[in-house]
């Protein structure tokens, strides 16, 4: 496996596949405001495994925030499908803030799906963190390339963090999609 240490990301961990502590960080939810009382967010950033407690809060998560709104929800074989990805979660003390997966395209290639944060949390910080975080397992793990099928609303956000839309709009789940991508230095 090959070993490089990445040039950006606060969020490394060059023991990530040997501790089984997880990566904490502090958010400071309101450091805009000079004056003021500012609330502190402990985040742990972890990976989870399939058919745990932690996964069923992560299904639980993903159709609250992504399927119920489009009325649709999850089957038994899609769950079934994700036991070989990379299940990835930030947490505050036991409750589970947001959520992605990568999954295995062929040797340099590895796709992000179901990112999704709490509705009441989202615009805090805490998907870049997530997304940080799995972009880093992703270079750790020797992959050269992140791709994804991002909903159209949600492109500003991956932009943001050096995504770049590579395929005309498609309908994907009944909603506007584009296929997103970002190489990893
Ligand atoms: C998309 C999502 C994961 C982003 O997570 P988040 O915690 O809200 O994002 P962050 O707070 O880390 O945002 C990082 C930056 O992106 C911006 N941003 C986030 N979502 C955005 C959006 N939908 N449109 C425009 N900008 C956005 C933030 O303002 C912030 O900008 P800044 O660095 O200039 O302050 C989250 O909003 C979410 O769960 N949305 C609903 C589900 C969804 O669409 N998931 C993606 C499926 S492809």
């Amino acid at each position: 496996m090959p070993q490089k240490t990445p040039e950006k990301g606060p969020f490394y961990s060059k023991n990530l596949f040997c501790t089984p502590q997880p990566l904490i960080i502090v958010k400071c939810l309101n450091c805009s405001i000079p004056n003021q009382f500012n609330a502190f967010l402990l985040m742990a950033l972890k990976i989870i495994d399939h058919g745990s407690k932690e996964y069923q809060q992560m299904v639980q998560l993903r159709n609250d925030i992504l399927r119920k709104p489009l009325g649709i929800s999850f089957s038994p074989d899609e769950l079934e499908n994700e036991k070989n990805n990379t299940l990835i979660a930030a947490y505050e003390d036991d409750k589970m803030l947001g959520c992605c997966m990568l999954i295995r395209q062929d040797a340099e290639e590895i796709r992000l799906r179901q990112m999704a944060v709490l509705n009441n949390l989202q615009g805090k910080g805490i998907g870049r963190a997530i997304l940080q975080f799995a972009e880093n397992i992703a270079r750790d793990t020797g992959y050269k390339k992140i791709t994804m099928h991002s909903r159209k609303t949600s492109t500003p956000f991956f932009e943001k963090l050096g995504y770049k839309i590579c395929s005309d709009e498609f309908s994907e789940i009944g909603i506007p999609h584009f296929e997103m991508e970002k190489r990893l230095a």
